[in-house]
Order: C-alpha cells, then structure tokens, then sequence
C-alpha cells in the first residue's frame, strides 16, 4: 500500500462509500473454478479498494462481506468464507493498522463461531483509536435486522424512562443505527451486473447515489473504482430541492 494523498476536489467526493461486491461466483465459474476461488480473488479488489480509498481521501467504506441471507448458500462455500475472514483476519489487521484503517464489523455477530468473534472484537479494539479511513465491514448483516434493532434499542431507551416514546421521530431513532456515528452514505455501488440492494443498508442509503456497474467484484481496480466517483460526480444531489435552488446555494 502506498501512503494517501489528499483528495483533488474533496466538495465531489463521497465521504462514505458502501459496497456491495457481487461477481465472485461467476467469476471464478467463468475460469471453471470453485466459487471459492472466486472470494479468495475478491480478497485481492478488497484489498485495492481500502488502498483506493486512502488514497483519495473517503473517510468511511462499507462492505457488504455477508449477509444475514448468505449462511443459505452450500456450506461448503459458507466454510470457505468463514475460513477466507478468519485468515485475513490473522493476516490483514496489523497492515490496515499502519495505515491508520478504523476497522468496525457491522451485523448480529453472535452467529459466528467464538474463534471468529474473538479475532473480530481484536480488531475492533486494536484499530480503535485510527482516523485515516473507517472501513466497516457488513457480517450477517442485513439492513431490516438493523431497522428492527434500532427500534427495539429505542424501546428500551423509552421504558427505562432515557427517551420519550411519544416523541421518537427520525432524528431521535437515528442514533440508534449501525454507524450512527459517521455520515450517512453518499455513493451506493453494486457489482456484478444486478439492480438490487438486497438487503444491504436501508436506512443510512436514503440519499444515496446509487451506481450499478456489471464489472465483477474480482475485476475491480482503481480505474474501475474511480469510475463509479467520476459518475458521482455528474450526478446532480437535490435533497428535496430544485435545480435552481441547489445552482444558488453552491
Ligand atoms: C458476492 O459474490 C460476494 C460474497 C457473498 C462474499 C464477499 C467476500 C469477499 C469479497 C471476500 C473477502 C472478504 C473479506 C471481508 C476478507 P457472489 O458469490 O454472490 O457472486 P455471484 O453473484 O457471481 O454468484
């Protein structure tokens, strides 16, 4: 990895970028390999993705590694992906820290065996303090789990007399959220030729770009990445507003 260097036009760059890296599969399918060997090489974009985004100054990624619906898939393949966390887990952290990379797992991570949690909570912990990059990582995750949690994390609040049931509105649930604490996501970016969010961040996308591209997830590189930021950069964000008055407040 090389070290960053300040972002060029910083007002057009998403300050939070989440992902979904689909194409895995049919990537290696299409080399007549497992499905393994086609996450294994997706480590590799990973990889190339964190450096990118140091490199342009992002301040938050959000992958979708696996999702709440994904223990579905043949258990050898879901062993094989457990085993491919476990191992960067062992391998990745300490350089993600030099870089001063935040790491912070997202999902109900009770699932996961207790070797995989404890490596998990490790790198939590060690990378705690780091401000370059957040790099949030989605694990048996799903973006209604978060909903239903944020609302039953609200309940609790309101019995224990902290907040007022009556008065809960958008702004007092959302901090309620996973990464509450960093902005909501500007850039929404799917691999792999799919239109769909699947169940990925639902609430922290509600004003997102969203940008399919039919590049698979092992294919991505820097050139394909800043693709996705140069047509964030065409869009037009409105929040609500029109043309004329988002011209007059720039
Ligand atoms: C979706 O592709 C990808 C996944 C379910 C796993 C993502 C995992 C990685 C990129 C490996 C590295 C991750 C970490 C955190 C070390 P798919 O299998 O659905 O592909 P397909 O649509 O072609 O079948």
């Amino acid at each position: 990895m090389q070290l960053p260097t300040p972002p060029e036009d910083a007002a057009r760059l998403p300050r939070h970028l989440a992902i979904v890296m689909d194409g895995n599969g049919r990537w290696a399918e299409r080399r007549h390999r497992p499905r393994s060997f086609g996450h294994r090489e997706g480590q590799k974009a990973l990889r190339a993705t964190v450096e990118f985004c140091l490199r342009r100054g992002i301040g938050s990624l959000t992958l979708f590694a696996f999702s709440s619906e994904n223990w579905k898939r043949p258990a050898g393949e879901v062993g094989a992906l457990m085993q491919l966390f476990l191992k960067a887990l062992d391998n990745e952290v300490e350089e993600l820290h030099g870089h001063g990379v935040r790491i912070e797992f997202i999902g109900d991570l009770a699932a996961f065996s207790p070797e995989l949690r404890e490596r998990m909570e490790k790198a939590m912990q060690r990378t705690a303090g780091n401000r370059a990059l957040n790099a949030n990582v989605a694990v048996n995750y799903g973006g209604a789990w978060d909903i239903a949690r944020a609302a039953r994390l609200a309940a609790q609040a309101a019995q224990q007399g902290q907040i007022d049931a009556g008065s809960i509105d958008e702004h007092s649930l959302a901090p309620y959220f996973c990464l509450a604490a960093q902005p909501p996501v500007d850039l929404f970016l799917r691999t792999g030729g799919e239109q769909r969010i699947s169940n990925f961040l639902l609430w922290q996308i509600a004003y997102a770009e969203l940008v399919f591209i039919d590049t698979l997830w092992p294919d991505v590189d820097a050139g394909v990445l800043q693709g996705a930021l140069d047509e964030f950069a065409r869009r037009e964000r409105r929040f609500g507003m029109t043309s004329a008055q988002v011209a007059a407040s720039a």
